[in-house]
Formats: structure tokens, sequence, C-alpha cells
């Protein structure tokens, strides 16, 4: 039995090591992103000292759990610019589900189940950053309903 539900303290470890699967995933989607030294403790505390903060009005780590957690999502809330009019935003940050347990939904149903939390919350506008060359991720995000809106380029 899977169950999904909003992170805590002690979930750290395991949603560390899972940040730290899903960092490397991408280092082997693009060669150009790479790890910077120190990522691992800065993702710690942020993982501590801001998703778990309960500074935002609702939940902004989620997990997946059966035996261990086998899955997570972060989701905070985005700036508001002065100059684009836009409607309160939350965005999801993070999104990892460990490699034996993929396409059975867990993923969509993590981020129905905080996209609902975040819309309850009066953030009804929801946006994501992937890895432009992965594939998989952007399919995923398609079958969720997402469109790009703005588009990183590089040249190097
Ligand atoms: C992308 C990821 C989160 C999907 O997790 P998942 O639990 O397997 O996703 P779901 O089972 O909910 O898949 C939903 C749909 O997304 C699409 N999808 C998922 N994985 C896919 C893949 N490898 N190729 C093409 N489409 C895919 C499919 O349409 C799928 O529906 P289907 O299984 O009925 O065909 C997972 O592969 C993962 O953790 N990847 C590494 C990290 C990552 O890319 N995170 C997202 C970027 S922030």
């Amino acid at each position: 039995m899977t169950t999904l539900r909003p992170g805590i303290i002690a979930d750290v470890p395991a949603v560390l090591d899972l940040w730290t699967d899903l960092m490397r995933a991408g280092e082997e989607v693009d060669a150009r992103y790479v790890l910077a030294d120190g990522a691992r403790d800065a993702a710690r505390s942020w993982i501590r000292n801001d998703w778990l903060s309960g500074r935002y009005p609702f939940p902004a780590l989620w997990v997946a759990e059966e035996e261990a957690i086998v899955a997570f999502l972060s989701i905070t809330v985005s700036p508001s610019s002065p100059v684009v009019a836009t409607t309160p935003t939350a965005c999801i940050q993070d999104l990892f589900v460990h490699p034996e347990h993929r396409r059975r939904g867990l993923a969509t149903q993590l981020v129905r189940r905080a996209r609902e939390a975040a819309t309850a919350a009066g953030y009804s506008r929801h946006q994501v950053g992937t890895l432009g060359r992965d594939t998989r991720a952007v399919a995923f995000w398609q079958r969720q309903g997402f469109d790009p809106m703005f588009v990183q380029m590089i040249a190097s």
C-alpha cells in the first residue's frame, strides 16, 4: 500500500538520498548540468529550513511511502513580479520517483495532491522547470497538462 502525505523532519535522510539520485539523473541527461561542491549539504539545509519550515500556506514537501520513502515532491511559492501580471503561483521544485517504482502513477498522484493543496490555499497557477533535454520529464509534465511559457537557453 502506498501512503501519500506531507513530509516531516524524520523523512529528511530518505528525501536527501532521493534528491541526490535526482541530481545525478540530471547530470546524466545534460553534461552542462553539474552539481556544485557542497550541494548535498545545501539541500539538507533547505529541506529542513525551507520546505519543512511551515512558512508556506500549503505543505512544501510531499512523500510517497511504502516500505520506505519511494518518491518525493517539493513545491513552494513563486515570487510575484512587479512587471508581469500573474495569478498567485506555486512552483514545483523537485520530483523524483525511485526507478523501481516508476510507471505506477506515483508521480501523477504526488503532483495531484500537491496541486490540490496549493489551489486550496489560493495558489491556483502552478509552474515547474525541467531540463529541456530530459525527454522523459518533459513527456511527464506535458501529460500533467503543463505547457512551456518561458524557455531558458544556454550557449558556451
Ligand atoms: C518523471 C518521473 C517523475 C515520472 O514518475 P512516474 O511515477 O513513473 O510517473 P507516472 O507513472 O505518474 O507517469 C505518468 C505519465 O507520464 C508519462 N511518462 C512517465 N514516464 C515516462 C517515460 N519514461 N517516457 C515517456 N513518458 C513517460 C506517461 O504519459 C505516463 O503515463 P503512462 O504510464 O500511462 O504512459 C520519474 O521518471 C522520475 O523520477 N524521473 C527522474 C527525475 C525527473 O525527471 N523528475 C522530473 C523533473 S523535475
